[in-house]
């Protein structure tokens, strides 16, 4: 029987971890164990999370694909079914469908430096690359972590930060564009940072997510130090409703985000990029 795409599956919560006052991961399985020995997804993808009578939202999957025994998604209270989903507690029922969308070119970055790209408190697509270049590590070269934010109590994850930068052929550049006393990193953009980073322009792939202009700054810090266009790409954002590019709400230019992204090559969108109405 032909799967559809607008079902969703039951999923169980099998863990549930609070990671900062309004930041969670829900641990997840399909209570159809045939359905969950059949589910795959890349590194960037997104599922669409369901609850009866409250509605649906994109997540991003932040597990690792081989590591298909839980499904993990982080997930921030933002509104409506963000705070419903974080009352729910292990053992609990939700609804999953997905995986959807183009998720990050991790095969074509295989033996190249990452530089990983980001704004804003936190952003899940990134994390999931971390993970997933962290356990292929000899797959891949260099591995470059930066992170800004606004002010210095935004920093989450930061015993994260500090074990991924103890990891081999890594650096982690921190920064706040407001600091005050004991802020032991950068302070300013996150563009400033790019000059910092030590990686190779002609053997270096970099995956962007956060507001959309910082990823514009960032993309322009790149071209300057010598990153070709198609070797930058983005993970865009919009409310997302049917995630198979029926309804439209997604659209973005001539594309659709919830399918043809939500991580774009620079070159596709890059007239699309900080253009009103877009
Ligand atoms: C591909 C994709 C992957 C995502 N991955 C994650 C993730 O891993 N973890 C996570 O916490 N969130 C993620 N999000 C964002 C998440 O989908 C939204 O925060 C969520 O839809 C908010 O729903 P809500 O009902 O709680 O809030 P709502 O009540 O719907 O919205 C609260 C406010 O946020 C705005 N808003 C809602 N969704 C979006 C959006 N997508 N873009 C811009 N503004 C929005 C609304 O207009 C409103 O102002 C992702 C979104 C996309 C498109
Ligand atoms: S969410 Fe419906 S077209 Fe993308």
């Amino acid at each position: 029987m032909k799967s559809n795409d607008y079902l969703p599956h039951e999923v169980q919560i099998v863990a549930r971890v609070q990671e900062a006052p309004d930041i969670f991961t829900l641990r997840l399985r399909f209570t159809d164990l045939a359905h969950h020995a059949r589910y795959h997804f890349d590194a960037g993808q997104f599922n669409m999370l369901y609850l009866h009578g409250v509605g649906e939202v994109a997540i991003s999957i932040a597990s690792d694909p081989k590591d298909t025994h839980l499904i993990d998604h982080t997930v921030r209270v933002v509104g409506r079914v963000t705070k419903a989903l974080a009352q729910l507690q292990t053992g609990d029922y939700l609804g999953l469908r997905g995986p959807f969308g183009r998720g990050w070119p991790m095969a074509a970055a295989q033996g190249r430096d990452v530089l990983l790209i980001t704004g804003g408190l936190g952003c899940a697509p990134v994390v999931s690359v971390v993970h997933y270049v962290l356990r292929r590590r000899a797959h891949y070269a260099r591995l470059i972590i930066m992170q800004g934010v606004k002010h210095t109590h935004d920093l989450i994850w930061r015993r994260q930060y500090d074990t991924w930068a103890a990891a081999p052929n890594t650096q982690v550049l921190l920064t706040a564009d407001q600091t005050g006393q004991g802020w032991p990193f950068n302070t300013g953009l996150v563009t400033q940072l790019i000059g910092q980073a030590q990686f190779d322009p002609a053997n270096a792939v970099a995956m962007l997510c956060g507001p959309e202009g910082m990823m514009r700054a960032t993309a322009h810090a790149l071209q300057e130090r010598g990153l070709p266009d198609h070797d930058i790409w983005l993970s865009m954002e919009r409310n997302m409703h049917c995630a198979v590019g029926h309804c439209g709400h997604c659209q973005f230019g001539g594309s659709f985000i919830c399918k043809d992204g939500p991580v774009y090559p620079l070159p596709e969108i890059s007239h699309l990029l900080g253009v009103k109405g877009f």
